[in-house]
């Protein structure tokens, strides 16, 4: 990669990192904002059409008008990109297209200048079928040390040819490649490797020394640079059982790429819990030895409605916290919503890791997309299943205030908060890209299928302009981005709207909310209830913090028993205005809840 060109980002006065343990006995990551930066669809500072590391550390001022306490960064090593960093060639080094590690250690000082702390992510269950390991796998024979470390079995059949077991990949096809087919392999050879996503990530054995050590020095590594944790990628298919028996059958009307979901001797098995309690060991000896540093690991575990499995990820020796997806899932309507919020309230009295909220990531349409349909949430949008999404059209208008309004409730509530790149700018999935140009391995290995996560991972729009790929490349007449970027893209630009209109609505709600949370929310409890609130709306109460969403198109009251005499409306997702002159105001009955928004009242 070229020299950077990207200003230095260090602020002349720079902002201290929050310490680790604050004031009210609260470590860092407990109510911590946390930005996630898909690095190639961030800002390209080359112009070659890739998101870079550069172009990350040139819009750290971006980032920390949002009140960012953490950067999370998708995978950013080497890698031959067949999943987008999620098939890692190499734990130890940057990705050559997004810089080098002068490059990361630049971005992690100016991050930490700008106080913000620095997240790796990090891929336990699979590797490149480019690692240095796996390649010496496929060259030694069956039985070897180096196949160890992987899941090489012998077929099943007189000859070998049919897959050790009957296991699926989670991205279409059965779980299994046979060696003798690879380009080059000894066709005689009668084994087979696991890869749960593609053949392009041949799955680990954590039960293996090597791959123990692997792992507990990559961890180190990082820290040792000074990053401040990891989000640890797929962790439901990490352990195995020894066996590997056969999945048994699952109800017939089950999705081809939801079955591994359901396999019990790959999901959510004992043994990775294992792996689990060894990082932990690794982070809290690290800790002990570093007692100015207080790094953290957060489980994506995909436990949709599963929140005895969340509970057990938490356990105070793995992880300190997990991804509560229940949320993002939700359908939109008080008993979901609230069925959502119940368990993750209570998880923290019992754990003591508060819940770490997510409406949107790389993975899933974007929210206002997802809401902008009236069945609101449907698990298929994470593949982008145009048989499986509702066919109703998408009503941005919609899903946009929707998303303000539970983006607005969730700033409110204790725990973390995971925000995707885009989402403060109100950018909806681009739902129509071209064939040719998607590139996931959804939509790949299904032959179009899927139409896959594609959609979510459009490069940024940072200006209006066109010519600078919405400003997206450093100069005019870039190399394209890597993914088209659609031609109304300018709408949702950092900079879009003049005069009267002038800014990007949706970021000027985050930039409000980075301000009323730190005002208003963190100062309370991480405990927080669920109230009675009447009809159509959802009300939790923190400390002396009361957020209400209604969920309807209509004003809606508060139920009396929730509205306190000296209670005030501190914040409001959208403008409160007069019914007759259509002005704002701020003297409003506290007790009227606006139609798809969010207010939150203090006492
Ligand atoms: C990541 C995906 C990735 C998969 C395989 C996940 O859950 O978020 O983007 O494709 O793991 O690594």
């Amino acid at each position: 990669m070229n020299d950077p060109i990207a200003p230095p980002a260090t602020p002349d006065d720079p902002t201290p990192l929050r310490p680790t343990v604050g004031e009210n006995g609260r470590r860092w990551w407990q109510d911590a904002v946390v930005y996630q930066a898909y690095v190639r669809s961030f800002r390209d500072s080359t112009g070659n059409g890739i998101g870079d590391l550069e172009g990350l550390r040139s819009s750290l001022d971006h980032i920390a008008s949002l009140g960012v306490d953490a950067l999370w960064l998708n995978p950013c090593y080497p890698s031959p990109q067949r999943d987008h960093g999620y098939d890692v060639a190499d734990y130890f080094d940057i990705e050559p297209d997004y810089g080098t590690l002068d490059a990361f250690d630049r971005l992690l000082a100016d991050a930490h200048g700008h106080g913000i702390r620095i997240l790796m992510d990090i891929v336990p269950n699979h590797c490149s079928s480019d690692h240095p390991w796996f390649r010496a796998a496929l060259a030694a024979a069956p039985g070897s040390d180096e196949r160890a470390r992987f899941w090489f079995r012998d077929g099943r059949g007189v000859d070998g040819s049919e897959p050790p077991n009957n296991w699926m990949s989670g991205f279409g096809g059965s779980a299994w490649t046979r060696v003798g087919d690879l380009p080059g392999a000894d066709p005689d050879d009668v084994q087979w490797y696991l890869g749960t996503f593609t053949p392009h990530q041949p799955d680990f054995d954590h039960t293996n020394a090597d791959v123990q050590q692997l792992f507990a020095d990559a961890l180190e590594f990082w820290f040792d640079r000074g990053v401040d944790g990891f989000r640890v990628d797929a962790v439901s298919p990490v352990g195995k059982h020894p066996d590997l028996p056969d999945q048994p059958p699952v109800p017939p009307d089950t999705h081809e790429l939801d079955i591994t979901w359901e396999n019990p001797y790959t999901v959510f098995r004992p043994e990775g819990h294992d792996v689990w309690r060894r990082w932990r060991d690794v982070i809290d000896r690290y800790t002990e030895r570093h007692p100015d540093r207080d790094p953290m690991m957060v489980a994506e575990a995909y436990a949709v409605r599963q929140p005895d499995v969340i509970r057990e990820f938490t356990r105070p020796d793995e992880f300190h916290q997990a991804f509560t997806f229940d949320l993002m899932m939700s359908p939109w309507d008080t008993g979901s919503i609230e069925w959502a919020l119940r368990e993750p309230l209570e998880l923290f009295a019992d754990t003591g890791a508060p819940p770490a909220w997510v409406l949107n990531n790389h993975d899933i349409q974007r929210i206002v997309t997802r809401l902008g349909r009236s069945s609101a949430a449907d698990p298929a949008s994470w593949t982008n299943n145009p048989q499986r999404l509702p066919d109703e059209p998408v009503d941005l208008v919609v899903g946009t205030r929707r998303a303000r309004a539970l983006v607005a409730f969730v700033s409110a509530l204790p725990g973390s908060l995971y925000l995707y790149q885009g989402e403060e700018l109100g950018l909806p999935e681009v739902l129509d890209l071209p064939d040719e140009a998607r590139q996931d391995p959804i939509f790949l290995s299904t032959h179009g299928q899927q139409l896959g996560r594609d959609g979510c991972r459009v490069p940024l729009p940072w200006t209006t302009d066109p010519a600078t790929s919405f400003g997206f490349s450093p100069r005019p007449d870039p190399t394209a981005p890597w993914l088209p970027q659609p031609d109304w893209w300018g709408r949702y630009a950092a900079d879009a709207g003049t005069g009267a209109d002038a800014g990007n609505p949706m970021l000027a709600l985050y930039r409000r909310l980075a301000v009323a949370r730190s005002e208003h929310a963190t100062p309370q409890p991480l405990e927080a209830e669920l109230l009675p609130a009447g009809d159509g709306l959802v009300a939790v109460r923190r400390g002396s913090l009361v957020a209400v969403l209604n969920v309807t198109d209509r004003d809606v009251r508060l139920d009396s028993s929730t509205v306190r005499a000296s209670i005030r409306r501190v914040f409001a997702s959208e403008t409160i205005t007069d019914d007759v002159t259509g002005d704002a105001i701020d003297h409003a009955d506290v007790s009227t809840i606006p139609p798809c928004s969010t207010v939150w009242l203090r006492d």
